[in-house]
């Protein structure tokens, strides 16, 4: 797998309204639109290239707690920056191909050729369950999420598309606008299970892995870059939670900190977890590496001092990584940090050659 020369940076919008402990006294709970707008705004004016804004309809943690919703978000915030790609998760499930198609392609324009669909194949079961939509076993979730994207790919390339399968009868079908800069808004997927892999080795142009140890992300890289593809290689994206002090002695120290806060809330991660479908290989991994954050979250190893967080970052991308999708916390404050700390640092050291 080719290294990456210049990795990109991403951010994680405040859906849930935090993405650490929940009780972090300088980083009270807030999911609002007025919260997401100004992080992102100003993600914008830092230089970060990417925003992820993942779906739910209901707060996992708990639904007496807000949420942001995602699409209405990724629109108006497509209206509101300058350069970063927005991309907007989306369960399959929720929303008729043909609509998500006709949404992607509006916000395509509306941002001027900066925006992304993550597919997510769903793990939270309430959440369509107690709407009456039956929550599917996991590899049909991939089966139906095989044939969605098919149409959707297909509408957002511009293409008439027919498509007979088991879920989806679409004849004669094509959505205008397009585009006319580029071919179409990037695809996204994340999931690890093996219906997920073979999914982005077919569909993808990103795949995005949870944080984990480097061997594992080694393993799954090479599984997906050698299984079947036509087009253009995929290309990697990772999530991680990142703790970058001046010291590594102090980054640990803040480390401790924050598991000390996350110790005091783990009911509300217990009562997540028993909601997650079982078979969701994500949460198996997560499970196997303790982390703080979500999506794997410190596994990635994002911790310490600012020269050892751009190293690491540096041995990603050399590793294939392209695109880094960030969490921090106290967010707005870390984000700083990050971008005055180690952004210059990562582009100050080359690319292993070999
Ligand atoms: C970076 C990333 C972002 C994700 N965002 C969401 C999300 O917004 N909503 C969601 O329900 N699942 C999200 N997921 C979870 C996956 O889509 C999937 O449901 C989960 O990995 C279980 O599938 P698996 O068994 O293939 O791992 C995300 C996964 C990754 C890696």
């Amino acid at each position: 797998m080719a290294g990456v020369a210049h990795p990109r940076f991403g951010v994680w919008a405040v859906v849930y309204g935090s993405w650490g402990p929940f009780d972090h006294p300088d980083d009270p709970v807030d999911a609002s639109w007025e919260r997401n707008k100004q992080l992102i705004l100003e993600a914008d004016r830092l230089g970060f290239d990417s925003t992820l804004i993942a779906q739910h309809l209901v707060n996992p943690f708990g639904d007496e707690l807000d949420q942001l919703e995602t699409w209405t978000s990724a629109a108006a915030l497509a209206a509101l920056t300058e350069r970063i790609e927005i991309i907007a998760a989306i369960k399959p499930y929720l929303v008729h191909p043909v609509v998500l198609a006709k949404q992607a392609l509006q916000i395509e324009q509306i941002s001027g050729g900066r925006f992304g669909l993550n597919l997510v194949n769903a793990w939270f079961k309430p959440e369509l369950e107690r709407a009456g939509i039956p929550f599917a076993e996991h590899d049909e979730r991939y089966a139906y999420g095989r044939e969605w994207i098919t149409v959707v790919r297909g509408l957002l390339n511009g293409e008439r598309v027919s498509f007979q399968g088991k879920y989806f009868h679409v004849e004669d079908y094509q959505l205008r606008p397009i585009d006319a800069t580029r071919t179409r808004p990037t695809v996204y997927v994340g999931g690890e299970s093996d219906p997920a892999r073979a999914l982005v080795a077919d569909k993808a142009d990103v795949w995005f892995i949870n944080g984990q140890p480097r061997a594992e992300v080694e393993r799954l890289i090479a599984d997906v870059a050698a299984r079947p593809r036509e087009g253009d290689p995929v290309r990697f994206g990772l999530s991680a939670f990142v703790v970058a002090r001046e010291t590594d002695a102090e980054a640990e120290a803040e480390l401790a900190a924050l598991w000390e806060l996350a110790e005091a809330g783990k009911a509300r991660w217990e009562a997540l977890v028993a909601d997650a479908d079982p078979k969701a290989v994500m949460f198996q991994t997560f499970a196997k590496y303790p982390h703080i954050g979500t999506n794997g979250g410190t596994a990635a190893g994002l911790v310490g001092s600012y020269d050892t967080v751009a190293r690491r970052i540096r041995e990603w991308a050399d590793l294939g990584i392209e695109t880094f999708m960030l969490q921090f916390q106290p967010f707005e404050a870390e984000m700083r940090r990050f971008a005055e700390h180690v952004v210059p640092r990562v582009r100050e050291l080359a690319p292993n050659a070999s």
